[in-house]
C-alpha cells in the first residue's frame, strides 16, 4: 500500500549519492556487456555466413594463431580489470567506514522492522532521518535472512542472522521513501514494507525527542479500560510501551504508536478503523502473522483502540 502522495521510485532514479553512485555502476557495466553481446553476435554472424559451406565442400580450415590467442587473452583481462576499477570506485563511495558507530539500528524480524536509535528512541516500520545527511545504518537480523531495499536511496542489502551489516543511507531532499523486504522470508514476506522518512534537521530533532517521552497518562474511561485490558491480556508479553510496560522486544514497541503511517508493517493505514480491524482478527488480515487473534469483543477493540490512539 502506498500512501496518498507517495511514489514507488525506480532504482533508476537515484535520490541519494549512494544510489546514483550505484545507478552509474550499473549503466556501466550494462554497456560494457551490451557493447561484448555486440561483438560476440556480429562474430557469430558473420562467420555463420562467411564460412557456410559452399557447393558440398567444406571451408579451408586453419590451426593456431598467436597473435588471437595473445588478443583474446589480454582484451578479457583488461575487461575484468575496468569493471574491478569501476566496481571498486562505487565501492569507495558508498561502504562506510569500518570503526565508526552506526547512527541507527534496523532489525529485520518476520514480519516488520525494527528501528532503534542510540538515543533510546524506537520506532517500527519507519526509518527517520535528517535529509541531506549520511546516516550510518546497522542492519540485523532476528530471525531469518530478509533484505532492506529502499529503490531510490539504495542501497539494497541482506539481514542474515548472527552477522550485522553496516551501510549508508542518505536522501537528497525531504520526503517518504517506500521500500520492502526483498528476500523471500516466509508467508508475510510481501507484507514487511518499510518506509523512510527524510526531514529537516530540526523536524527530526523535534520527532526524535518527541519519542523519547514515555506514554502520557490516560484520563478518559474507555483508554483507562484499554489500558487496563492492555496489561491484562498478553498484549504486555510482547509489546514494550515506555512507562507502562517493561523493555519487551518481541513485537513493535508502542509507545508512540498512534504516530506511525502505518499498521502491520504497511498493510494498513494507521486509522482508528483499521487499528480496530487488526485487533479484532489480525490473522484474517495477515495469516501467519505472529500477532494472534485474541477473540476480543467488540468493546474490548474500541477501548483498545481508544487508548492506542492516545500513544502520539
Ligand atoms: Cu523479510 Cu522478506
Amino acid at each position: 500500500m502506498l500512501l496518498p502522495g507517495e511514489t514507488m521510485a525506480t532504482p533508476f532514479a537515484g535520490q541519494s549519492t549512494e544510489a546514483r553512485a550505484i545507478g552509474q555502476l550499473f549503466t556501466e557495466t550494462l554497456v560494457i556487456s551490451a557493447a561484448i553481446l555486440a561483438l560476440v553476435t556480429g562474430l557469430v554472424a558473420y562467420c555463420v555466413v562467411k564460412f557456410r559451406a559452399r557447393d558440398g565442400a567444406e571451408p579451408a580450415q586453419t590451426h593456431g594463431h598467436t597473435g588471437l590467442e595473445i588478443a583474446w587473452t589480454i582484451v578479457p583481462f583488461l575487461i575484468v580489470v575496468a569493471l574491478f576499477v569501476l566496481t571498486a570506485r562505487t565501492m569507495g563511495a558508498t561502504d562506510p567506514p569500518v570503526d565508526r558507530a552506526a547512527d541507527l539500528t534496523v532489525t529485520a524480524h518476520q514480519w516488520w522492522w525494527e528501528v532503534r536509535y542510540p538515543s533510546g528512541a524506537v520506532t517500527a516500520n519507519e526509518i527517520h532521518m535528517p535529509a541531506g545527511e549520511r546516516v550510518l545504518v546497522e542492519l540485523q537480523s532476528a530471525d531469518v535472512v530478509h533484505d532492506f531495499w529502499v529503490p531510490a536511496l539504495a542501497r539494497k542489502i541482506d539481514a542474515t542472522p548472527g552477522r550485522p551489516v553496516h551501510f549508508w543511507i542518505s536522501a537528497d531532499r525531504a520526503g517518504n521513501y517506500f521500500g520492502a523486504c526483498a528476500e523471500f522470508c516466509g508467508a508475510q514476506h510481501a507484507w514487511m514494507r518499510i518506509r523512510v522518512v527524510a526531514q529537516t534537521r530540526a523536524d527530526f530533532d523535534a520527532w526524535q525527542r518527541r519519542q523519547l517521552l514515555p506514554a502520557a497518562p490516560v484520563g478518559d474511561a474507555p483508554a483507562v479500560r484499554g489500558l487496563r485490558l492492555f496489561n491484562e491480556l498478553t498484549c504486555v508479553r510482547c509489546h514494550a510501551i515506555a512507562g507502562v510496560t517493561p523493555d519487551v522486544r518481541v513485537g513493535p514497541d508502542l509507545t508512540h504508536l498512534a504516530e506511525r503511517s502505518t499498521l502491520a508493517a504497511g498493510l494498513l493505514e494507521n486509522t482508528p478503523a483499521n487499528l480496530a480491524a487488526w485487533l479484532a482478527d489480525p490473522q484474517a488480515l495477515k495469516p501467519g502473522s505472529h500477532m494472534p487473534s485474541l477473540r476480543l469483543t467488540g468493546g474490548q477493540v474500541s477501548d483498545l483502540v481508544a487508548y492506542f490512539e492516545t500513544l502520539k
